[in-house]
């Protein structure tokens, strides 16, 4: 069942969202060479529990940490570690909130330092084609519209979408229904309705779609260790369109 969320229930959602996009925010001023991981995490527990808020991730299946940063080849739930960042490495922040009762979820994937024209591209269209997705998710439009729009735009600029990961409904839980995927025929699965909350997350790989989970049971990783990128809002449809209710500065 897909909940259709009051504007009392989407205030709260947006509130943990607002949470959500400043610890991004005060993330990116701190991506740089040698930094740990750990280090971001510190930070980001640290303002969102002085937000009166509780990270969302940490204890969500035993998951151990604030923030995912999952640093080049890894495409998502990276644990944070005492790994030092370098000059030309891409890290992906996942960063989830939960204030009041309602759940915030958003990522972005930041360069450190310098990094390569094609991770550039990488990171560009990635961002792109979560845009694309969040302008399907429209009253009257089917849920399978977010996911063609996505695949369609990673595929003409020759990169792959990983399959096995998916979008979600978001709300009074981290994930409810329905799941939402980064692919597939358009006009397929249940129309999208106004007051409907998703969490829209494009994982995007520069080679195969193919991941593997590390062994510490978290990490996921292309197997062909080429980098991946990941980005994601938590929007609202409105009657006017999406609403994305994790809007971040970073751009
Ligand atoms: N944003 C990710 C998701 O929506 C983060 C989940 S990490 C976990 O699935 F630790 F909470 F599982
Ligand atoms: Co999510």
């Amino acid at each position: 069942m897909i909940y259709i969320r009051s504007q009392k229930e989407i205030e709260k959602i947006y509130e943990s969202n607002r949470i959500v996009a400043e610890t991004l925010q005060l993330l990116e001023n701190e991506i740089k060479p040698g930094i740990t991981t750990q280090y971001l995490d510190k930070i980001a527990e640290d303002y969102i529990l002085g937000k009166g808020a509780k990270p969302a991730f940490k204890g969500y299946n035993g998951y151990p940490a604030t923030i995912c940063a999952s640093v080049e080849e890894q495409v998502v739930h990276g644990i944070p570690s005492g790994r030092e960042l370098k000059q030309g490495e891409i890290i992906g922040i996942d960063v989830g909130v939960l204030k009041n009762g309602y759940y915030g979820d958003s990522a972005y994937t930041f360069a450190v330092g310098e990094v390569s024209e094609a991770k550039r591209k990488l990171m560009k269209i990635t961002k792109e084609s979560l845009y694309e997705g969040i302008q399907k998710a429209r009253a009257g439009n089917r849920l399978s519209d977010i996911g063609n729009a996505i695949q369609t735009y990673v595929e003409a600029h020759g990169f792959s979408v990983v399959r096995t990961l998916v979008g979600h409904g978001i709300g009074a839980n981290l994930h409810e229904a329905p799941e939402v995927p980064n692919y597939g025929e358009p006009g397929r699965g249940p129309e999208l309705k106004p007051g409907m909350c998703l969490a829209i997350e494009p994982m995007v790989n520069e080679g195969t779609f193919d991941v593997e989970s590390l062994n510490d049971g978290w990490t996921i990783v292309t197997v062909d260790g080429k980098p991946s990128a990941h980005y994601e809002h938590t929007i609202t449809i409105t009657n006017n369109g999406p609403l994305i209710l994790s809007k971040n500065e970073i751009g």
